[in-house]
């Protein structure tokens, strides 16, 4: 939290914030069929299942659950949990008991932490048996699943708001994942992290109590993987703040997990070969205060899978406004971004539109940056 704090510092007012959504994350139940791999993780200390959950985890192997290092280590460096009492449960969506199967602890291993604690936040607990239920691929290929404006999954049964309480079911959640480079600006997010939400609006989020559960998408291929794990967050579901989540794809995690014995899938369908860089124009213009607004621009070349992004930026920090669409680029086509909401006074000065580009490889750039003038 201190690191976001920091990184937030110099990219964002706070005070412009629109304050806590109203869900975690803006979700609903699970249906349990579809998440048969997801695992809570919980203490047995003589409270209910439900009550000693303290993070989700993702079975990966029939003996294999990945999770967030710091739901296991403290700060320091030190296991945080008693590992003769830690145990994994699947097949209870309620955690109540009446359902499911549960499997005790023979080890829990992380990447050497060469950063500050828990950076990667990943872990894999090696379990005493084989949990009955079908694994989830693991992506080790960051071509498609990360790509910016991708669909992506979240559950667990943390907290259903902020402030809020924590769900008597699983939950899950649609998200979008974001451009690596809007990441690093929003949430500070490293190379090894991506982050998803609804892009600037918030409402969506995994929230408290979800660290450690999957973040899935599905590959090139159709086929569902495991792309990322709940790591952090700066509140829940607030504008401007995505989740971050540990990426399985990053190379030096994915070669990690396979050390561990995990099985990584580093061919999840894409397309080979680098793809054209696109090429983007910002046709710069006049707001002016009162009125809507939009900012157009060109692609002059690109692939059927770049996405792009428009950010606007003022005195350094990013803009909040009603809505951004990222669109699939043709080339020689033309896209608009409106702002629904009318141009706040609060505009007025020069205010910076850039697009950011991201390839189905995962190659981000700020494409194109002009300056507007708001009147
Ligand atoms: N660190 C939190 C936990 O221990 C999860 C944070 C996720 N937060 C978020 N806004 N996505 O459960």
């Amino acid at each position: 939290m201190r690191r976001l704090l920091t990184a937030l510092a110099g990219a964002l007012s706070l005070a412009a914030l629109t304050g806590p959504a109203t869900a975690v994350v803006g979700g609903g139940p699970a249906d349990p069929a579809a998440w048969p791999y997801m695992a809570a993780i919980y203490q047995q200390n003589g409270k209910t299942i439900w009550q000693s959950q303290f993070c989700g985890g993702t079975v990966v192997a029939p003996r294999l659950v990945v999770t967030a290092a710091h739901c296991l280590w403290n700060k320091a460096g030190a296991p945080a949990q008693d590992q003769s009492t830690l145990r994994v449960r699947v097949g209870d969506p309620k955690l109540d008991g009446t359902v499911g199967t549960s499997a005790g602890v023979v080890a829990i291993a992380r990447p050497p932490a060469a950063e500050p604690p828990y950076r990667p936040d990943i872990a894999v607990i090696t379990l005493d048996q084989d949990l009955p239920v079908q694994p989830i691929l693991v992506s080790g290929d960051s071509r498609w699943a990360l790509r910016a404006g991708a669909p992506a999954w979240t559950a667990g049964w943390g907290l259903l708001q902020e402030e809020g309480a924590s769900a008597e079911t699983l939950q899950d959640v649609k998200l979008r994942t974001l451009a690596p480079g809007m990441c690093k600006t929003l949430v500070g997010a490293t190379a090894f992290e991506v982050c998803a939400g609804e892009p600037l609006i918030g409402g969506t989020d995994s929230c408290q109590g979800d660290s450690g559960g999957p973040l899935t998408g599905w590959g090139y291929d159709k086929r569902e993987y495991l792309v990322g794990v709940v790591s952090n967050g700066f509140g829940c579901a607030r504008a401007f703040l995505p989740g971050l989540y540990t990426r399985t794809d990053f190379a030096p995690v994915a070669a990690w997990l396979e050390s561990q014995g995990v099985p990584v899938v580093r061919d999840t369908g894409g397309s080979a070969g680098p793809s054209t860089k696109p090429v983007v124009r910002v046709l710069g213009g006049t707001m002016r205060v009162g009125k809507p607004f939009r900012v157009s621009y060109t692609v002059r070349a690109a692939t059927t899978r770049t996405v792009e992004e428009i950010i606007l930026i003022k005195d350094g920090q990013p803009l909040d406004f009603d809505t951004t669409r990222l669109s699939r680029s043709r080339a020689g086509q033309t896209y608009y971004l409106e702002m629904e909401r009318r141009t706040p006074a609060s505009f007025q000065g020069k205010v910076g539109a850039c697009v950011v580009s991201v390839d189905e490889f995962g190659n981000t750039s700020v494409r194109r940056c002009t300056v507007l003038t708001v009147r």
